[in-house]
């Protein structure tokens, strides 16, 4: 809209090379950086080396939504201010006027504007873009099986990923088909890395691959997993564990009943010799507890 109106002052040539040039300069003025790294802000102009700093001053600033603070300022070649949020963050080379930012903070995402003034005029004032931000975790899928039966599983599924910038997307599929996760994010503030949670119930009748997207900022991570169903359907389950009950308790019953009969009939004839009958009872009580336990575990796991 802006090149049309300009269609009445400008030739149709020029037209084509001021939109061009727009175009280009605004796709350049983006910058990307990741949390904690080291990022370069291009300013519009260099100060040619043969020309004196004296006549030059350059700044940055940072347009937050309600201020503009300065982030560093040189006249005659001297750092002159520097807002707190960046102080000790920041280098510029007089002569380049490039930005240095580094550790990157979530905080430093926003618009950033270079003012450059020779002998107090404006000869160069631009702004760039500056998105930051922060690797999520690679997601880590876990699943648990509420409900089984013969023919399928009930599962739920929990995808989960953290620690990245700005809020995420989470999506997925199961066998290539895009399913739904519903998620839940924690974050301290707006500004702070997310924790990312996505859960998903799923019916499944035989095994299948789910997949768990997290998204932010044009990048992704993905992780796949694989869900099994189990068989339940060869083996009916509730016989064994009656068979075993029934069997481990037969030699329980038995064990104690001799030891029952046992602790009746040595006393009589052991007793006379004997001042302690009450510790021979207990012996046989321990040696006799200990075959029915190993048997009944022998029972169970051959059955299983
Ligand atoms: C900047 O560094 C100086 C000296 O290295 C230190 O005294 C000062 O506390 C630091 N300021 C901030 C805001 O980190
Ligand atoms: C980062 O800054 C850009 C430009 O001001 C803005 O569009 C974007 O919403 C900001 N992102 C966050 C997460 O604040
Ligand atoms: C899944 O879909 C992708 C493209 O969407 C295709 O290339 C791939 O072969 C599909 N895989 C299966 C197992 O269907
Ligand atoms: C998503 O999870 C929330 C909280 O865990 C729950 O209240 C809501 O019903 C779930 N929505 C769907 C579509 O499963
Ligand atoms: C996000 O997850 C990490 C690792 O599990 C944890 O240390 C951190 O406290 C979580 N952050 C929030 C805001 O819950
Ligand atoms: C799964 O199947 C069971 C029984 O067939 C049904 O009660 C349940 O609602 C199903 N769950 C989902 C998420 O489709
Ligand atoms: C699941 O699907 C993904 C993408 O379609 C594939 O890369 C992966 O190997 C599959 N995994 C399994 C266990 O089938």
């Amino acid at each position: 809209m802006v090149c049309l109106a300009l269609r009445t002052w400008l030739g149709l040539g020029l037209l084509a090379l001021l939109c061009l040039g727009l175009g280009q300069a605004l796709e350049k003025r983006v910058v990307r950086s990741k949390l904690g790294e080291k990022v370069s802000l291009p300013c519009c102009r260099e100060i040619p080396r043969s020309e004196s700093l004296q006549n030059y001053r350059a700044y940055w600033q940072k347009k937050f939504p309600e201020v503009t603070v300065v982030v560093l300022a040189y006249s005659d070649g001297k750092m002159i201010e520097v807002d707190e949020q960046y102080r000790n963050r920041t280098e510029m080379d007089p002569w380049d006027l490039i930005l240095w930012i580094s550790p990157m903070e979530i905080l430093d995402n926003g618009t950033y504007q270079c003012v450059v003034q020779h002998n107090s005029v404006v000869v160069c004032d631009e702004s760039l873009t500056l998105f930051v931000t922060a690797d999520f975790s690679q997601p880590s899928v876990t699943a648990e099986v509420t409900a089984s039966s013969c023919e399928s599983a009930e599962m739920v599924v929990v995808c989960s990923s953290h620690g990245g910038f700005p809020k995420p997307r989470i999506s997925g599929a199961l066998n290539n088909v895009s399913v739904e996760w519903n998620a839940s994010w924690v974050s301290e503030s707006s500004l702070s890395p997310y924790n990312v949670t996505g859960t998903l119930v799923l019916n499944v009748t035989s095994d299948a691959n789910v997949t768990c997207s997290v998204e932010y900022d044009g990048l992704a991570k993905s992780t796949s997993f694989l869900l099994e169903k189990t068989n339940d359907c060869v083996v009916p389950p509730v016989p064994p564990p009656y068979n075993v009950i029934t069997a481990s308790s037969i030699v329980v019953i038995t064990f104690i009943l001799a030891i029952i009969l046992a602790a009746r009939y040595l006393p009589r004839r052991v007793c006379p010799h004997c001042c302690k009958p009450q510790d021979r009872v207990e012996e046989g009580m321990k040696e006799g507890t200990k075959p029915p336990v190993s048997l009944k575990v022998t029972s169970e796991t051959s059955s299983v």
